[in-house]
């Protein structure tokens, strides 16, 4: 078993990667942090809250992270990407539990102690949380087992400027921050992300095989594949659950070993860059597009449980 923590903004695609975590079997999901960037953090930790409740982890700790960058001034959420709640046009929904008192950082160090050694992390927003939780704990680098993160974009156009990719444009100085920790760390940025790109039929399949989930994802998807189509792309790259699959599949991508650092000013500021003096971390840089697909839908699907209690005989 996996024991993850999932750090987060939901976010469409970070919606697919909870759900998609939340039902996987060799997941244990022991919690998630919020984290400004898609919407606000006040809103990430609702959406957190909410999505731990649809998947049936009601009670799950959901701890309240970084409402900004650790350095730049803040950023207004990405209303254009993933719409003013952050599930597409589709309103706020209202969990019933609350965060829990521990900010993130505080949680994270707590839990790497705990489970140290075995503790995932998987950070699909901007990654201040974990830059504030290793400022906090010098051990909790070498406590966590690995950092898996979404962000960067290493031999590839950026999503946001022609150079970064989102995650990392929000806070460079965090990320370059965790590239030096000596954490085991692998990078899933655009360079594989972009290479399983979903569309309004897979959305439709999505919601046949999973009337709950896959439903739901559809009806978030729409506004969000409107603005991949805006920028010339025929579907949505799979950002956050391509995170969430390298944690626990990792043989379906090819990597690269090398240092990595961000550019953290100018006209370039939030690019990820080889720097051979830095700490060796895995790149993704390909991945079985088809493999990755199928498992999404499979563990999605839900098959049996979602016909009708006549039909399942
Ligand atoms: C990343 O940015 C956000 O918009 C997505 O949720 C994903 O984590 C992709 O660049
Ligand atoms: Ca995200």
């Amino acid at each position: 078993m996996v024991k993850l923590v999932i750090d987060t903004d939901p976010g469409v695609d970070d919606a697919m990667a909870i759900l998609f975590a939340a039902r996987h079997p060799a997941i244990e999901l022991l919690g998630m942090t919020s984290v400004f960037g898609n919407v606000t953090v006040a809103q990430a930790t609702r959406n957190a809250l909410y999505l731990a409740e649809k998947a049936g982890f009601s009670g799950l700790p959901v701890a309240e992270g970084a409402g900004a960058p650790l350095v730049l001034p803040p950023f207004p959420p990405s209303r254009q990407v993933h719409g003013d709640e952050g599930f597409g046009d589709l309103p706020a929904f209202v969990p019933q539990g609350r965060a829990v008192t521990e900010t993130a950082a505080e949680f994270l160090v707590r839990l790497a102690r705990e489970h140290a050694g075995e503790l995932v992390l998987c950070p699909v927003g901007p990654i201040t949380n974990i830059a504030e939780a290793i400022r906090l704990d010098p051990d909790f680098a070498r406590n966590v087992k690995k950092i898996v993160i979404m962000g960067g974009a290493l031999d590839v156009a950026g999503n946001i400027t022609p150079h970064a990719e989102a995650n990392t444009y929000h806070d460079p100085h965090a990320l370059d921050l965790v590239l030096q920790s000596g954490a085991d760390i692998t990078m899933v940025g655009l360079d594989v992300t972009l290479q399983v790109l979903l569309s309004e039929p897979d959305f439709a399949e999505l919601a046949i095989r999973a009337p709950r989930h896959g439903r739901f994802l559809q009806d978030i998807s729409h506004f969000y594949l409107d603005f991949y189509h805006s920028v010339g792309l025929t579907g949505c790259g799979l950002h956050d659950p391509m995170a969430v699959i390298a944690c626990i599949a990792p043989e379906l991508f090819e990597a690269e070993r090398t240092g990595l650092a961000v550019t953290l000013d100018g006209e370039a500021v939030g690019r990820t860059i080889r720097d051979p003096a830095r700490p060796p971390v895995s790149v993704l840089t390909g991945c079985d597009a088809e493999a990755i697909r199928s498992l999404f839908f499979d563990i999605l699907d839900e098959g049996a449980e979602a016909m009708p209690l006549a039909a399942r005989g």
